[in-house]
Parts: structure tokens; C-alpha cells; sequence
């Protein structure tokens, strides 16, 4: 069994973490089981907002994902400096998120670390994942599939230890 500490460590961030950063984390999880490759990687998910800090992911997101047979769990928590030195690769839903993620890291250094989610997707040209918050239920099924595309893509770019 590989110690918590020698794991590949990725964060997913959006605004509010209650919509598509844990939709992302739940998604990748199961993608990461689904392929026997639990020990690999330690997955978590966070806002650069704190907002909503300690809210489960947003019920129109948890119907969407509990309807396609993802188990929804998570409670939101805002990015921290910290964040950007712990996790090995912190990926981002939209520009915003990726602007302010870098704006954490003044000095430039981790900014290598910081990718855009669409930038791992095989299928969907998306230019960003959309935030469906204040749109209706047919915009949580779009997010979770694109999500799904990228998760594979994530996976198939990190080779199997
Ligand atoms: P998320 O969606 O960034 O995907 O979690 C949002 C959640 C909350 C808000 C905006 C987007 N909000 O304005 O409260």
C-alpha cells in the first residue's frame, strides 16, 4: 500500500466548489477506482471563493451526478496558498479560476503546476467548463460530461505506476 505522501496530488478548483470542482472530483475518483488505480493519487476539490465553505455540492448537481450512478459526497472548502505547494497538479474549470489561482503564487514559480480542465479533453472543444449555477438542469448534464471526457484524459496522461 503506497503512504498518503508518495501519491500524485490533484485539486480541482472552481468559484464556488459545490458544482463543478467536486462534480470533477467525484467523476475522476470513480474513473481512478473504475481502473484499480486508487492507490495512485489523492484527489481533492476547492473554491477560490470560501463563500459556500462548508456546503455539499449544489442538489441540482448531486441529481445530475446521482442519476448517472456517481456517489455524491464532499463539503466545500476555499483554495489556500498552501494548496499551491501540497498538490502536485491543480487543474481549473474556467479562465477566472485559473487567473486567480495564479494571482496565489506572486513570484510565478508553481504556476506550471496550474492547468485548465479543457486542456484534457479528447472529445469536447469547450473553451472552459461552463458554470451552469445560474442556468437550468440540461447545463449540470453538459458540465458532467465534459467532465468525464477531461477525467479520461487527466488519467490517460498520467502514466501507471
Ligand atoms: P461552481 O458554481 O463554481 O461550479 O461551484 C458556482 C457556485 C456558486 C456561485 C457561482 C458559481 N455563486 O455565485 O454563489
Amino acid at each position: 500500500m503506497k503512504s498518503r505522501s508518495s501519491r500524485y496530488r490533484i485539486l480541482f478548483v472552481c468559484l464556488g466548489n459545490i458544482c463543478r470542482s467536486p462534480a470533477a472530483e467525484i467523476v475522476f475518483k470513480k474513473q481512478v477506482a473504475d481502473a484499480g488505480r486508487d492507490e495512485e493519487f489523492e484527489v481533492a476539490s476547492s473554491g477560490t471563493s470560501g463563500h459556500h465553505q462548508g456546503s455539499p455540492p449544489d442538489p441540482r448537481m448531486a441529481k445530475a451526478l446521482e442519476e448517472k450512478g456517481f456517489k455524491v459526497e464532499g463539503s466545500a472548502r476555499p483554495i489556500l496558498p498552501n494548496d499551491l505547494i501540497n498538490f502536485d497538479l491543480i487543474i481549473t474549470m474556467d479562465e477566472t479560476n485559473l487567473a486567480d489561482v495564479k494571482r496565489l503564487d506572486a513570484t510565478g514559480q508553481l504556476h506550471s503546476k496550474i492547468r485548465p480542465f479543457v486542456s484534457y479533453c479528447q472529445v469536447h472543444t469547450d473553451l472552459r467548463v461552463p458554470d451552469p449555477y445560474y442556468g437550468g438542469q440540461l447545463g449540470f448534464d453538459h458540465v458532467i460530461r465534459l467532465l468525464e471526457d477531461g477525467c479520461r484524459g487527466i488519467l490517460a496522461t498520467l502514466e501507471r505506476k
